[in-house]
């Protein structure tokens, strides 16, 4: 039994990047962060201004669809989103801007204290009493469900997975979410 479960752990590959790799992407994202990001695009003032932070390829019409774009995007022919910025950075937009603000699978990909700032900057820039809709990772349902153990063996390897891989650096669940969010200023969470 324990030879069986060794030799299953072994195959789950180590989410080490190489040196050179790490460099390359350091030198890119500063670059990036110096040459690429941009002010807010304007928008028809008569339209709601929906924002979707961290978009990836995901592309909502008629939305404010941004990400951190580098020249390792250009090379590889991604498009650039409509807004070119970096959400732990301050954001290159007025205060009380925003009627929406959505976000999924990307705070987990900031450091808690990155993470804490772009919240911070959601706040900063949406209208009072507009929403902010966040969506992560919760760590408790990688802990405790039985559909996430039976596709990753156990629970330890499953946390190992959820809060290591991915490029994730950062693990929540909805209580921590909620009161980062409230000391941050959000109510009616
Ligand atoms: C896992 S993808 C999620 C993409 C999309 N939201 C989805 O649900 O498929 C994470 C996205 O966060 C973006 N991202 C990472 N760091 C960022 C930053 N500092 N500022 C803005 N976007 C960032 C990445 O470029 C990537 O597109």
């Amino acid at each position: 039994m324990t030879a069986h479960i060794s030799e299953q752990l072994k195959k789950i590959e180590w989410p080490a990047p190489r040196a050179w790799k790490v460099a390359f992407h350091a030198i890119d994202d500063a670059l990036a962060a110096r040459l690429l990001t941009r002010r807010v695009p304007a928008t028809a003032s008569s339209q709601p201004r929906l924002l979707n932070l961290g978009c990836g390829p995901v592309r909502y019409p008629d939305w404010i669809n941004a990400d951190f774009c580098t020249f390792g995007w250009i090379i590889r022919g991604f498009s650039p989103p409509e807004w070119v910025m970096d959400a732990t950075k301050p954001w290159k937009c007025p205060d009380n801007y925003w009627d929406g603000i959505f976000t999924e699978h990307v705070l987990e990909h900031f450091s808690y204290k990155d993470a804490i700032f772009a919240i911070g900057e959601c706040y900063r820039t949406l209208k009072p009493s507009a929403w902010l809709r966040i969506s992560v990772p919760d760590i408790e349902k990688f802990i405790g469900l039985e559909p996430v153990m039976a596709k990753y063996q156990r629970r330890p390897v499953a946390v190992s997975v959820a809060a290591q891989h991915f490029g994730h650096r950062s693990v929540w669940d909805p209580s921590l979410m909620m009161e980062v969010a409230a000391e941050r200023g959000f109510t009616n969470i």
